[in-house]
């Protein structure tokens, strides 16, 4: 009974699919793309769907994005067959002969077949992505599926499909393109739906892309364009288009009498686009500390989305006599601060040298936040490289110490883009760096500091900074990078410092759009450093003074950890059981 049930149900979903399937359209029938989200059985309404528009300003390079692997892309004899399937031209491929990988990929993808997407006789253009908001005369699609999966298989994994899209733009009359010419050619004679013809030209895949530049691409998460619309492709859009003359682009719609076979834009829903290393991103320099540009801490709040002239502005000055103690500020629990191979790259940014961690691996909690954070990076702010240099960002009593480095955090169950629109979205680490003391002061009992604070010696792992800083000198340039292969972990960098006294407040990101999206912390003790590594950063990146000046508390507390009781006294306070014991 039971059995029988399922295989009704079953035998009725592929009937109700092999309709559908049949059904859908672009446009000349009833079932355009706004009725393909009614499908159940259909992903179409899902939350990774594509196309989308790729909006240049908001992607963020992604330097794992490294260069493809094309193989049989120029033999002359892969493509097989051309048909006209009723919604598009597809040229099919010989079977297990062209692959792709490397991009960024995970493994190796066997390419299927190719296929385009366009507009109308009329010039409208009919390209399924679209970047900056424009859309070009047409695409054209190369599908690769995963290497040894099936079809079902590869529709339910995220990374099952790879396509490469490739933007084609209409040039004017001039010089023809012979590999398109001889493709065009074929189109009159499968004007009708299903045709499909054996193709018998010497053209390779690489005569049909051309000059474009496959080092420069984009790269986000998606679904076929097409119903199911299923959310399996690890999509490629590359930055330059092929350039195709107009007369070649309208025999696709005259020839065929298919017209805009594309599907509209669909919602990012948070997701975010990643450019390849070689892709120039605009307005990532647009702001600087100094004066040498026009937008300098004073005038941060004009930028775009700025939130720079919030009334919960970081940094600031920490009034050691006007905090407050909040015993609920107890240890952090640190995950992977020991590992010494989490930091995947080291770049210049152009405002600091930021270490990029691995995904997923790095954690901190506890130290009274109240979520689990994933740390993403570590960077840091400097002065000059003089002996007396000041450049940390937040200031204690109005000390501004020689460096600070900033471990930032984001909240592990929200996107980044939700963490910047949330209060607690961020947690940042702030570290104070300076030099270490030099051995006669450090054991002086003389020195009132010392007395004050007995338990303070922190030392740091000094091979950790060296081979750190050793870096540096690899990334002279705004916008480059460096992958770091040495053994170093934040624990290494840290030391000894005490960690479990701190002050907390409320406050922003401290350069632009100053998201007040974060969770103070700052570090009572500080990192110590040699002063030969910490003139590194200014030497080597080419700038200095990057920190941004003090803002307002307003009517913002600041918290202290209770002060825990420093060990020597510990000591003492044992001792004296003990002798009591023994006595
Ligand atoms: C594909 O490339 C391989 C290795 O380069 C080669 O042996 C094979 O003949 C090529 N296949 C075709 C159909 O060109
Ligand atoms: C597109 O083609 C036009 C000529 O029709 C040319 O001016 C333009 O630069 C091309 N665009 C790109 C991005 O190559
Ligand atoms: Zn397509
Ligand atoms: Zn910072």
């Amino acid at each position: 009974m039971y059995l029988h049930a399922l295989v009704v149900s079953l035998s009725l979903g592929v009937l109700i699919r092999g309709a559908a399937e049949s059904e859908w359209c672009y446009n000349k029938c009833d079932q355009g793309p706004s009725q393909w989200v009614y499908y159940p059985d259909f992903s179409c309404g899902g939350k990774t769907q594509s196309p989308i528009d790729i909006n240049i300003s908001h992607a963020v390079t992604d330097h794992g994005l490294n260069d493809f692997t094309f193989m049989n892309f120029s033999s002359k004899h892969v493509i097989k067959y051309i048909k006209n399937n009723g919604h598009t031209v597809k040229c099919n491929l010989t079977k297990d002969a062209v692959e792709v990988s490397g991009g960024g990929l995970k493994g190796t993808y066997s390419t299927l077949q190719f296929h385009f997407h366009w507009g109308d006789t009329k010039h409208h253009p009919g390209s399924e992505h679209m970047i900056n908001g424009e859309r070009y005369p047409m695409e054209m699609h190369i599908v690769s599926m995963k290497k040894g999966a099936t079809v079902e298989e590869a529709k339910k994994d995220p990374d099952g499909f790879a396509v490469l899209g490739f933007f084609i733009n209409a040039t004017e009359g001039g010089e023809k393109s012979e590999p398109w010419e001889k493709l065009t050619s074929y189109l009159k004679s499968i004007s009708e739906k299903d045709k499909e013809l054996k193709f018998n030209e010497d053209i390779s895949i690489n005569d049909l892309i051309g000059h474009v530049d496959l080092t420069k691409f984009y790269r986000y998460s998606g679904s076929l364009t097409t119903p199911e619309c299923n959310e399996a492709v690890v999509w490629t859009v590359f930055h330059e288009p092929i350039n195709v003359s107009k007369d070649l682009i309208q025999r696709f719609a005259s020839d065929t009498t298919l017209t805009n076979v594309y599907r509209p834009t669909q919602k990012l829903n948070g997701r975010k686009v990643h450019a390849s290393p070689a892709i120039p991103l605009p307005n990532s320099h647009s702001w600087c500390y100094d004066d040498h540009c026009e937008h300098r801490p004073s005038k941060w709040h004009l930028l775009p989305d700025s939130k720079c002239n919030g009334n919960r502005q970081s940094p600031i000055n920490i009034d050691s006599d006007s905090v407050e103690v909040d015993e609920k500020l107890v240890p952090f629990t640190f995950k992977n601060f020991g590992n010494k191979h989490a930091i995947k790259y080291i770049t210049n940014t152009g405002h600091a040298a930021k270490c990029v961690l691995k995904d997923d691996l790095v954690e901190v909690s506890g130290g009274g936040l109240k979520n689990v954070y994933s740390t993403l990076q570590f960077h840091f702010h400097w002065g000059t490289d003089s002996q007396d240099s000041e450049g940390s960002e937040h200031t204690v009593d109005s000390k501004r110490y020689p460096m600070e480095m900033h471990i930032v955090n984001k909240r592990k169950d929200l996107s980044l883009d939700e963490a910047l629109k949330a209060p607690d979205g961020l947690a940042v680490l702030g570290f104070f760096i300076e030099a270490p003391r030099s051995s006669k002061s450090g054991s002086s009992s003389s020195d009132a500091h010392e007395t004050t604070n007995p338990s303070s010696n922190p030392t740091s792992n000094k091979e950790a900074w060296n081979k750190l800083t050793g870096y540096l000198s690899a990334i002279p340039n705004i916008g480059s990078s460096v992958e770091v292969k040495e053994e170093i972990s934040i624990d290494d960098l840290l030391g000894s410092v005490n960690r479990d006294s701190y002050f907390r407040y409320s406050g922003s990101l401290t350069t632009p759009s100053c998201n007040e999206a974060v969770v103070w912390t700052v570090f009572k003790e500080s990192v110590r450093v040699d002063i030969d590594m910490m003139r590194k950063f200014p030497k080597h990146a080419g700038y200095h003074d990057v920190f941004r000046p003090t803002q307002s508390l307003h009517s913002r507390k600041i918290y202290t950890s209770a002060s825990s009781v420093p060990q020597p006294i510990l000591c003492y306070v044992l001792l004296a059981c003990l002798c009591a014991i023994f006595r």
